[in-house]
């Protein structure tokens, strides 16, 4: 297993390109199984994450190639088959399959995902969903048994926007018979891509990107050829680099619409930002002052940001508070940043609240999860000294490319094989 050795204090500068985005591509590798024939999809980013998806895929009988950037994924013939539970369990949208399988074969199985390292993440709104579009699911040795003899449009609320049971359920209904209607349908930008790519194919959805989404059946849908966008949470953790070390950093082949929150509290504590069509450059002229944050759905502050910015609030002056509101439990980057002489700490499991320290101090840390490695990673191209960061595994899961990007723009950061202790989670 790996592990990465940063030499930190350096300001990093100059330009980086930002790889596709692993949420859409993830979403759009289960849509694939609606269309019969070979889909190929551009810019999909070389993560662990897509990779274990690609495999998920083979299972069910279709035949994956990556050529560089791109996938092409023939899915002329689906099989029914059983994936084991550790498979569900090592990337969280492997659940997401359901709906297109029940689609497109009328049966499907599929272990329980059960909880992760972040929060329980339950499915309760993908199985109401499903159930209302008229397939019978039933839990049966921990595993979801789902069948129809025709799924039907439907009228769907959701108790909460997610974004997972938005493009499971969409991906679902675009073959059902008849308008199905969900309300309180989240906004966030992989919504909006997955409904670009399904009406690509054939599919006719109306309202994604707005709180009701309108799908109005059709009665098949053709693979397609369709480019990933870039991926908004790399691109924020690239931009909170720049900040971290008062650098010269400018993201680019990105949309700054979708990072309009993190831009704009990053402004709050004082950093310097412009923007053009596809790009943003970040400077930090004087040191960044304390600000509170409280994670939302789109529009708001992206939970997945969270972790790398209360990193970066560990150095900002006078005082920080982070409210996490949409997992429970998503704070594995706190003991870590205390090792590197963070005052840092976590109260109700919520809120984290930090006291800015003038500098963190290097040290060997564990990431528990993706974006708390990613916190890491900032923490420890500030700090004086060495870092070492192990379970990078975590990390492989949603940074294509990370240590070559960042030692473009002059950081110190290398791999390095260890033994590796830990188990993965789902993302
Ligand atoms: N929720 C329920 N019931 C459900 C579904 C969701 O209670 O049936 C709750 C969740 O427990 C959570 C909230 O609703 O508290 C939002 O969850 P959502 O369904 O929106 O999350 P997701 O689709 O499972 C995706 C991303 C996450 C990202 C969230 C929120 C993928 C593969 N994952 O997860 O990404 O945090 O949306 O934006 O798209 C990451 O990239 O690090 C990551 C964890």
């Amino acid at each position: 297993m790996n592990m990465l050795q940063i030499q930190g204090g350096r300001p990093l500068r100059g330009a980086v390109d930002v790889a596709g985005s692993k949420n859409a591509a993830l979403a759009l590798m289960s849509a694939v199984l609606l269309g019969e024939g070979t889909t190929v999809l551009h810019n999909v980013p070389h993560v662990s994450d897509t990779r274990i998806k690609a495999s998920l895929l083979e299972r069910f009988g279709a035949k994956v190639a990556w050529h560089e950037g791109s996938l092409f994924i023939d899915c002329s013939t689906i099989e029914l088959s059983e994936l084991d539970e550790e498979m569900v369990r090592l990337i969280r949208t492997s659940f997401y399959l359901l709906g297109p399988l029940l689609a497109r074969t009328g049966k499907a199985i599929l272990p329980a995902p059960g909880g992760c390292k972040i929060g329980q993440r339950p499915v309760d709104f993908h199985l109401k969903g499903l159930a209302l579009l008229g397939a019978d699911v039933r839990l049966d040795g921990g595993k979801y048994i789902a069948e129809t003899s025709g799924l039907k449009g439907a009228e769907i609320y959701l108790d909460f926007p997610s974004a997972g049971a938005t493009q499971h359920l969409m991906s679902a209904a675009v073959l059902a018979e008849g308008v199905t209607i969900i309300q309180n349908a989240a906004v966030e930008p992989e919504v909006t891509t997955l409904a670009a790519f399904l009406n690509r194919m054939g599919a006719r959805i109306e309202g994604a990107g707005t709180s009701t989404v309108t799908i109005l059946g059709v009665g098949s849908l053709e693979p397609c050829e369709f480019r990933v966008p870039s991926d908004r949470l790399q691109a924020g953790t690239y931009i909170l680099a720049g900040a971290i070390t008062s650098g010269d950093v400018t993201v680019r082949g990105i949309m700054p619409d979708n990072q309009t929150a993190l831009v704009n509290k990053l402004r709050e504590a004082g950093a310097d930002i412009t923007e053009g069509p596809d790009w943003i450059r970040v400077t930090c002229p004087n040191r960044l002052k304390g600000i509170r944050v409280k994670t939302m759905p789109y529009p708001g502050f992206p939970t997945d940001m969270q972790q790398p910015m209360a990193a970066l609030l560990t150095i900002a002056e006078g005082n920080s508070v982070v409210e996490e509101t949409i997992y429970e439990s998503r704070t594995g980057h706190v003991p870590e940043l205390q090792r590197m002489g963070a005052k840092i700490r976590v109260e109700g499991g919520r809120l984290t609240l930090i006291a800015g320290v003038d500098g963190l101090k290097g040290a060997p840390v564990e990431a528990s999860d993706l974006r708390a490695g990613a916190a890491l990673v900032l923490a420890g191209l500030v700090a004086q000294g060495e870092t070492t960061i192990r379970n990078v595994h975590f990390i492989d899961r949603g940074y294509e490319n990370l240590e070559a990007n960042l030692r473009d723009l002059g950081a110190s950061i290398e791999r390095t094989e260890v033994d590796d202790h830990s188990v993965a989670e789902s993302g």
